[in-house]
């Protein structure tokens, strides 16, 4: 650690949200120096509100069986911590948020009719895509939108730090809709709340779903200039 000389430039621009890792195991050593390293994450008031729960082998398959159990069940096994969406999500946000889903189906060929399809590479996110390693982020439920902000902070410290290492990841609120599961299989309690989970592992770097261009909107939507 650092497997490779990067700049924080060229880190932002090569992380990608990787959705097929290989089995290759995660070394504890490198994750720690980079849980160490972001630890430097600023935060509202220095709360570090952000605690993170890490996984592999035996725990890990213990979440996914329980979470298997739960989606087996439907939408009658939906336990959502938070709407992961506002509720009523117009543009220009629902279009993006409808691009990108779009996006990635092109990538794998998979178009709108096949439902099938679309569901099986959905319920893949349940599987972290095939990581060895799976973080959930969560914190105390007393906390609001700043520490949430907070915790966004640490989780992209921590996603550019294993690109830095060689290590690719995904974030996946996807979790969230069964955020009492995940809690319960890791003894959390209701204390706490669960943001997300983050996959972690080595990029399946030949696979098609890998590889599709993410876009991001010009800055003429996003920053508005004033006395310059
Ligand atoms: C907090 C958070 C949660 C996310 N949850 C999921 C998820 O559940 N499943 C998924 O496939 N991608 C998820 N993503 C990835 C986004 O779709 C992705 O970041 C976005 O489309 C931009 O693509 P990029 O990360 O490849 O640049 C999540 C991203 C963030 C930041």
């Amino acid at each position: 650690m650092p497997a490779t000389d990067i700049s924080v430039a060229n880190a932002l621009q090569s992380r990608r949200s990787i959705r097929k890792f290989t089995d290759r195991a995660v070394d504890p050593v490198v994750l720690k120096t980079i849980f160490a390293a972001a630890q430097r994450a600023p935060s509202g008031g220095n709360l570090q509100p952000w605690q993170a729960t890490v996984l592999t082998g035996e725990p890990w398959q213990a979440v996914k069986a329980a979470v298997a159990a739960r989606l087996a069940m439907g939408r009658e096994g939906y336990q959502p911590e938070y709407d992961i969406y506002p509720k009523e999500l117009t543009d220009p946000w629902e279009a993006r948020r409808f691009g990108v889903g779009e996006g990635l189906y092109a990538a794998l060929g998979i178009p709108r009719e096949d439902k099938a399809g679309r569901l099986a590479q959905f319920v893949e996110n349940y599987r972290g895509f095939g990581a060895p390693v799976m973080l959930f982020l969560h914190c105390s439920r007393i906390m609001g939108p700043p520490q949430w902000s907070d915790m966004g902070m640490w989780l992209q410290s921590v996603m550019l730090l294993l690109v830095e290492a060689g290590l690719a990841s995904c974030p996946q609120e996807c979790w969230a809709m069964y955020g009492k599961t995940v809690r319960e299989t890791l003894a959390l309690g209701d204390g706490q709340i669960l943001f997300t989970g983050l996959a972690i592992g080595y990029a399946d770097e030949g696979a098609a779903v890998n590889q599709w261009p993410v876009p991001r909107v010009g800055l003429d939507e996003v920053i508005d200039w004033q006395g310059f």
